[in-house]
């Protein structure tokens, strides 16, 4: 079933971001259901919208996450939004670009729910207690070997308590972990301020001016870690480029750079 209406929390966002000064959330398109908001902000990246531009939506009927998987929320729970980046630069620009959203989202969770303390599951997973709370898929629009345009998708669990079973134990939300109520709006208007303030940085000088922040976000650090391809050892931070260090039991430093991370 698709809804009409967009809950009276989400229409204040608006008004909060341009309150904020942040340049990326306007305008802002408030939708009831789309396929996925990534799907939106595509489009209309062809079709010359302007940069800043964001699509936030109720519900999604084939939202997607990173590597093929299906990113599926509950109506009107949580937050499920895109922005529009108009940014030219070369591909191994995105993955540091993906990591910076996923510091933006931690950090915007930090002023959710500071006792919660999220911390970043690499390359940009937001976990609170082990647990994912929320997700980011960074897609580019390109022209050529050049990237014209990014379109940066994040999915919070904000209001949902009841998981399926099959990720109940691998999924929490906002509610679940912080004291306060969550407020959707604040919520998405912190994440597009912190990411205006880190974007541009990291678009013209790589992830340097974000070490000590990342480290201190980093669920990673000192934890033994395995690749889908079976290769193990413990994670010892994130390199410039976005790449995951790890140190081999042979002592060797090596540096991951796509496939999922499996704490072990
Ligand atoms: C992941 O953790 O695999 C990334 C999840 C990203 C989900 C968001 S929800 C809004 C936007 N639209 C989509 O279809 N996906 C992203």
């Amino acid at each position: 079933m698709l809804i009409r209406r967009i809950a009276s929390d989400l229409e204040r966002a608006p008004a909060l971001v341009a309150e904020r000064g942040s340049a990326l959330g306007l305008p802002m398109h408030l939708l009831a259901s789309t396929t996925s908001t990534n799907d939106e902000a595509k489009h209309a990246a062809k079709d010359g919208a302007p940069g800043g531009s964001t699509w936030v939506a109720e519900q999604q009927t084939a939202g997607r996450g990173r590597q093929g998987r299906a990113w599926v929320s509950p109506r009107g729970e949580n937050l499920l939004f895109s922005v529009l980046v108009r940014v030219t630069c070369p591909p191994s620009r995105l993955p540091p670009i993906a990591l910076a959203a996923g510091l933006a989202v931690r950090d915007a969770l930090v002023l959710a729910a500071p006792e919660a303390a999220p911390k970043i599951k690499w390359p940009n997973d937001v976990l609170i207690d082990e647990k994912k709370v929320a997700g980011v898929l960074v897609e580019a629009v390109t022209a050529g070997s050049r990237v014209q345009a990014v379109v940066i998708g994040v999915g919070i669990n904000v209001h949902t308590r009841d998981f399926p079973a099959d990720i109940a134990d691998r999924a929490t939300s906002l509610a679940l972990a912080s004291r306060a109520p969550p407020d959707r709006a604040a919520v998405l208007a912190d994440v597009l301020t912190c990411l205006d303030r880190d974007l541009h940085i990291v678009v013209a000088r790589g992830l340097g001016l974000l070490r000590l922040r990342l480290e201190a976000a980093d669920a990673l650090r000192g934890r033994r870690v395995r690749s889908d391809t079976d290769d193990e050892g413990t994670a010892s931070g994130i390199d410039d480029d976005g790449r995951l260090l790890v140190r081999r039991d042979d002592d060797v430093l090596t540096r991951w750079s796509a496939g999922e991370v499996h704490l072990v």
